[in-house]
């Protein structure tokens, strides 16, 4: 059975190709590594010992892409994670996002009605709620206006999969809302590799406590929690990676109950920022060094997922822990930075 996985070098994508390769799926990863290595193919053959088929382009390009369907008749599904995920350069360079985050869906859809190719798994967000109401937030909350151009991908992404799934009988889709992504694979072969200086607060904690940055600034304590700082529903990648696994074979198998379903995925934990760092400071035994600062303009207060229609629907819930998350991230981090 074959896949095409896009994004596959990526973080999120690098994980769920291992576990699609360990259950003896075909997989065709396209990716333009405008924000992945190549080398992540070798810890991936390193780990399953299987060599995924590997296509370097851009997904806006339509040529290429009708090419990659015309070689390629007998893909089954797509799970397609390739996007632009960076929330402040979105809100300077919208059209980019806009442009990469659109143009590639567009364009793929667009050739599985030309192959009959009927199954897409979406990488979508819970950036799609903004600051939820009522916690912990369900699937049916409705959207809130995008707090960024980025966010605002994933709310049309999705409405482009309802209107296509609607339109066109053959194609069923399912967008996986993630929460907060952290952690890496055991192995530590494959993790999190941000370009530059990390936006999000775990590769931020750990290359502080690896000495790649002075001071993890924690972004707010007058928040509305038991300790002041911003709470969120962090979810570790390998659990993330199970999750499209099932969701795939949902769709291979029609157990769907709609040709367009969404599910959250979380632990259904609300964390503090406060609790991440102590949590990493417990398993890693490193003492972080950090200050309380302002707010970071644009962050939500809390959220934290309501994970009950992915547990009864899918039969998946998350397994790993916090600690789980801060051991393997720190794990991870050790190696690329050679620290033994
Ligand atoms: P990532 O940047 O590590 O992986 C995305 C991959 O897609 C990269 O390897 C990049 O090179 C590739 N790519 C981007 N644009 C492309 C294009 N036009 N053509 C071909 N390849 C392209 O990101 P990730 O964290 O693995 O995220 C995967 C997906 O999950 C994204 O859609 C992201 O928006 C979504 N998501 C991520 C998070 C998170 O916090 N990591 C949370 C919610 C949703
Ligand atoms: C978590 C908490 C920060 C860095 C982002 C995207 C969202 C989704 C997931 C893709 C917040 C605080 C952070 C730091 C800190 N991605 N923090 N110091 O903002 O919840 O979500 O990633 O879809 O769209 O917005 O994640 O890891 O950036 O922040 O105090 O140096 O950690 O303020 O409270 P966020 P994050």
């Amino acid at each position: 059975m074959k896949i095409l996985v896009t994004g596959g070098t990526g973080y999120i994508g690098s994980h769920t190709v291992v576990k699609l390769l360990e259950q003896n799926y075909e997989v065709v990863i396209v990716d333009d590594l405008s924000n992945s290595e190549e080398s992540v193919l070798d810890a991936i053959k390193e780990i399953t010992g299987k060599q995924p088929l590997f296509y370097q382009f851009d997904l806006c390009d339509s040529v290429k892409v009708a090419e990659l369907f015309t070689e390629h008749k007998d893909i089954q599904a797509i799970i397609h994670f390739a996007a632009s995920k960076a929330v402040g350069e979105s809100v300077q360079n919208p059209l980019k996002y806009y442009r990469n985050n659109l143009d590639s869906l567009i364009n793929l859809l667009y050739q599985m009605e030309q192959h009959s190719i009927s199954n897409m798994v979406f990488s979508s967000s819970c950036t799609v709620y903004g600051q939820p109401d009522k916690l912990p937030v369900t699937e049916q909350t409705p959207f809130k206006p995008a707090e960024s151009p980025y966010g605002n991908t994933k709310q049309v992404g999705e409405e482009i999969l309802r209107d296509t799934t609607n339109a066109i009988d053959q194609i069923q889709a399912i967008a996986l809302r993630y929460f907060n992504p952290v952690g890496a694979h055991e192995s530590a072969l494959i993790g999190e590799l941000p370009k530059g200086v990390p936006n999000n607060l775990v590769p931020f904690i750990t290359q502080t406590a690896a000495g790649e940055r002075e001071q993890l600034s924690i972004f707010g304590s007058d928040y509305d929690t038991h300790d002041g700082t911003a709470m969120r529903d962090y979810i570790h990648v390998v659990d993330l990676a199970d999750a499209h696994v099932i969701a795939l074979e949902r769709l291979l198998d029609t157990k769907q109950k709609s040709s367009f379903e969404f599910f959250n995925l979380g632990t259904g934990n609300g964390c503090t920022v406060l609790e991440t760092v102590k949590k990493f400071e417990e398993v890693s035994g490193v003492q972080l060094n950090y200050k309380l600062t302002d707010r970071r303009p644009g962050d939500v207060e809390k959220i934290y997922a309501d994970t009950s229609f992915a547990n009864k629907e899918l039969g998946w819930s998350a397994k790993l822990g916090l600690g789980d998350m801060m051991a393997s991230a720190w794990k991870w981090q050790k190696r690329i930075s050679k620290i033994d």
